[in-house]
């Protein structure tokens, strides 16, 4: 069994729950809407977020019909966020499939985005949600300020170590966090624990961008996605980042150069892709996921043993030797 079918497992009649609340939130009376809503509903990705969700609750107090509306909420946002990437990113693959935009164009896809994040609000107003409400709001707003801030990066590439982490603390870890600390939340977890939560999973999903960043240098592998898009988009992830950094002042020149003015050259990208290799940037940025998994793991063995904790451990270990 692969692993995130056995993560999967225990979880079974909840799940269900839940695809049943995010089912019935993305419904649409609009026809091209439904259209796009039933076809997100045919790829849907890992699921890791509203699996996060409910073993969060399960580690913290109990699952209920609260924690599938805090895994449906964040579920919403995500995809929503997806959505929008691919637009910012100009990028005609997700999860297999075309993405939004490369059917229907950019402006569809802005729009498709905006409903599923007002669906995600709407649903936790309705039920007076508002504590999930209030700490995944924030990190909606981080989210977007952690892609402005990429953008700002591409247009300048001064980018560094500590600017690269602060990305991705916003675009990626935000979200992540607040799943574990929604999850708490719904089970009527205190104000400390839920805080330590978000800490657990703003450790996991720091590791969680840091390997999406290196499967993006595994050229030709099937990621669900496209590879290699990063340097396209000008995006200095941490690999390049320790090349720059390493390489002497003529050298760093030239690579710079590569990004900045040849990053549709696929012969120059791959010189640059190559030296990365080379360079021992890929050992590195493995190290440094290596240190947000021994956190995240430091703060989860403060909980007691349980089946939720040994879960979500192995939701970690999933996170760096996931192949998608
Ligand atoms: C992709 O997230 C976006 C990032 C934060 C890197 P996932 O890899 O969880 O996407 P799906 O939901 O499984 O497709
Ligand atoms: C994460 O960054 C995107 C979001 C936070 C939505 P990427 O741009 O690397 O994500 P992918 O690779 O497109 O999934
Ligand atoms: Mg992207
Ligand atoms: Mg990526």
């Amino acid at each position: 069994m692969d692993s995130l079918k056995k993560i999967k497992k225990p979880l079974s009649g909840h799940l269900a729950e839940f695809n049943k609340v995010f089912r019935t939130s993305v419904k649409s009376n609009t026809a091209l809407l439904d259209i796009i809503m039933q076809y997100i509903l045919k790829t849907r990705g890992k699921q890791m977020r509203p699996i996060i969700v409910l073993y969060s609750a399960g580690l913290t107090g109990k699952i209920s019909p609260k924690t599938y509306r805090a895994a449906t909420l964040v579920e919403l946002l995500h995809t929503a966020t997806l959505v929008h990437d691919d637009v910012v990113d100009d990028s005609y693959q997700r999860r297999n499939r075309f993405s939004i935009n490369a059917i229907w164009k950019n402006k569809v896809a802005v729009l498709a985005g905006d409903f599923l994040l007002s669906r995600g609000m709407l649903l936790a107003v309705e039920n007076n949600d508002y504590k999930m409400l209030e700490i995944v709001s924030r990190a909606v707003k981080e989210m977007s300020e952690g892609e402005l801030l990429q953008i700002e990066k591409a247009r300048k590439l001064d980018i560094d170590e500590e600017v690269y982490f602060d990305i991705i603390r916003r675009k990626t870890a935000s979200l992540l966090a607040s799943c574990f600390a929604v999850g708490a939340a719904s089970a009527h977890a205190d104000e400390d624990t839920t805080t330590k939560m978000y800490k657990i999973g703003e450790n996991l999903g720091m590791a969680f961008q840091i390997k999406d960043d290196l499967l993006d240098f595994g050229e030709g592998d099937d990621i669900g996605k496209p590879t290699g898009i990063d340097i396209k988009e000008k995006k200095m992830t941490l690999p390049l980042i320790y090349l720059l950094n390493n390489a002497d002042k003529k050298e760093k020149r030239q690579y710079i150069n590569i990004v900045k003015n040849h990053s549709n050259d696929k012969q120059k990208v791959n010189l640059l892709t190559d030296r990365v290799k080379q360079s021992g940037g890929i050992d590195y940025t493995i190290n440094k996921m290596t240190e947000f998994e021994k956190e995240a793991i430091r703060l989860l063995d403060t909980f007691p043993e349980s089946e939720s904790r040994t879960m979500l451990k192995e939701i970690i270990r999933f996170t760096i030797d996931r192949k998608k």
